[in-house]
């Protein structure tokens, strides 16, 4: 199974404005791929569109043999919230809930969250956040947020990870932590990574590296 991109096309607005010209790409379950590209270069307009969160306006999206564009939207969503974890540069880490409720906040869409939350404590424990459970996100630091984000991505054990600048609000040291968890998601348990990042050399560590330029793959 995979994703695939089949010349797709971008445009919005009015007048129209062309954001993605003719793409063309395939991603094979369990690769680890970066975008790399200036600001503006079309990065997160293909993440989204990659991740189903939006729809293309030329070609089509094909993800694990289902066209995006023929699902109905319940189904979408379903889909999503069970084989998709998404990680922003903000974390939108709801201000109200825990640490632990936040990250349970996918399961309580599905009523697992009696099941999950061993899992949710052992992620925290990876992450290194053992004993901030009940936290509320403004008792943790910027990179302990983020973490938690993540954990909240990875609850479900999805089958694809999409990352948007995931490192971008990130001191050096706290970048390196996130981008090692993604690394190791891929590795041990085979999770497809997609990040898009300003940074040459986490871009590097993925095994593809997909090169934007002005809404084009070079
Ligand atoms: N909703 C929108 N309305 C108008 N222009 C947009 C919108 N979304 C993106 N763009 C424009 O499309 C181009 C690509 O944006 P984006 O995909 O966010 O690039 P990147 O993530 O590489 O910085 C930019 O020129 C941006 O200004
Ligand atoms: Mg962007």
């Amino acid at each position: 199974m995979a994703i695939n991109l089949v010349n797709v096309g971008k445009v919005i607005g009015n007048p129209q404005t062309r954001i993605l010209n003719n793409i063309n790409l395939t991603i094979a379950d369990g690769e680890f791929v970066s975008f790399v590209g200036r600001s503006g270069s079309g990065k997160s307009t293909l993440l989204y569109l990659l991740s189903s969160l939006d729809i293309a306006s030329e070609g089509f999206v094909e993800i694990d043999g289902m066209k995006v564009s023929d699902l109905k939207p319940d189904d979408l969503y379903q889909f999503r919230n069970l084989k998709m974890g998404f990680i922003f540069q903000f974390h939108y880490l709801l201000a109200e809930l825990t640490a632990l409720e936040n990250i349970l906040m996918p399961a309580r869409k599905t009523n697992q969250m009696k099941q999950k939350e061993g899992y949710a404590l052992d992620l925290l424990n990876q992450f290194g956040l053992k004993g901030k459970e009940k936290r509320l996100p403004r008792q943790l630091s910027g990179g302990e947020q983020q973490r938690v984000a993540i954990a909240r991505a990875l609850i479900m054990k999805p089958k694809y990870i999409f990352a948007d600048e995931p490192t971008g609000a990130l001191d050096s040291v706290n970048a390196k932590i996130v981008i090692d968890i993604m690394t190791r998601v891929n590795q041990e348990q085979g999770t497809t990574v997609i990040m898009v990042t300003h940074d040459a050399g986490f871009a590097q560590l993925a095994r593809k590296q997909i090169h934007l330029v002005d809404g084009k793959i070079v």
